[in-house]
């Protein structure tokens, strides 16, 4: 529970969706006499519900985890963190980063993209982990940064992005991250998998080389492997 409290739960439509429809499947399979076919329909969305939880709760974390060594942590770093929610990965990398650098978190704390999340509890969190010279949020739009040209050093995004509709508004917030990023910055973005294929696509055109787009496996599902987690690494 402590975790849903500090993490929220990401996209909660497609859950109660998946359980919903786990529970029409069990109440048809009861009312048809037990037939094989709904005992079957009723498991499978047991499983699509199960796994989406698991990814939400647990396989997100474990994601960043492994990606994070790799970002090249410094007293300089200028870190953004777009569409934060409750801090997952803004957390991890300030408790990370030696004395001197920062972490910035925005979001517009959509309550559908994940329960729970607020600038008020982010700055609560932050305050009480003792993090105040190192992390700050602060409310925005990715698709219109409010940060001048080249702030950053290094840009991070978990499963964020692809929350922007239409497709112009995920291009023009790359367009953004492009322009807030200092030339030799550092950008990893966790997205599901139709988002990541077409970002690399836009931030090749915008001139970020070493694309690296990698699949995070079995606990990267949002529900089956049809709908996975990629890992999108670039330099600008
Ligand atoms: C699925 S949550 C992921 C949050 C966090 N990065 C994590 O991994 O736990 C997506 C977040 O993107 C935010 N978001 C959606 N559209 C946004 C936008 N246009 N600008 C900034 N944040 C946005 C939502 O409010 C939500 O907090």
């Amino acid at each position: 529970m402590k975790t849903v409290r500090e993490n929220g739960i990401d996209g909660v439509g497609g859950l109660v969706a998946f359980t919903s429809l786990a529970v029409v499947c069990f109440i048809v399979w009861l009312a048809t006499g037990l037939t094989t076919s709904w005992l079957i329909a009723t498991l499978f969305y047991v499983a699509m519900a199960s796994c989406f939880l698991y990814t939400t709760l647990i396989g997100k974390q474990k994601i960043w985890d492994q990606q994070l060594p790799q970002l090249t942590l410094s007293t300089d770093t200028r870190a953004l963190d777009i569409g934060c929610g409750h801090g997952m990965v803004l957390f991890k990398i300030a408790h990370r980063l030696p004395a001197g650098g920062h972490i910035t978190g925005i979001d517009i704390w959509r309550q559908q993209d994940q329960t729970n999340n607020s600038l008020a509890t982010v700055t609560q969190r932050i305050h009480a982990e003792g993090l105040d010279q190192v992390a700050a949020v602060q409310t925005a739009d990715m698709r219109e940064l409010p940060f001048a040209d080249n702030q950053f050093n290094a840009i991070v995004s978990s499963l964020a992005i692809h929350n922007v509709k239409p497709k112009t508004g995920r291009l023009q917030s790359l367009r953004e991250i492009a322009r807030v990023l200092q030339p030799g910055g550092q950008l990893v973005i966790a997205d599901l998998g139709f988002s990541c294929n077409a970002y690399r696509q836009e931030l090749t055109r915008l001139g970020f080389h070493d694309i690296q787009v990698t699949s995070t496996g079995v606990i990267g599902w949002w529900g089956g492997p049809w709908m996975p987690t990629l890992v999108l690494r670039a330099i600008r």
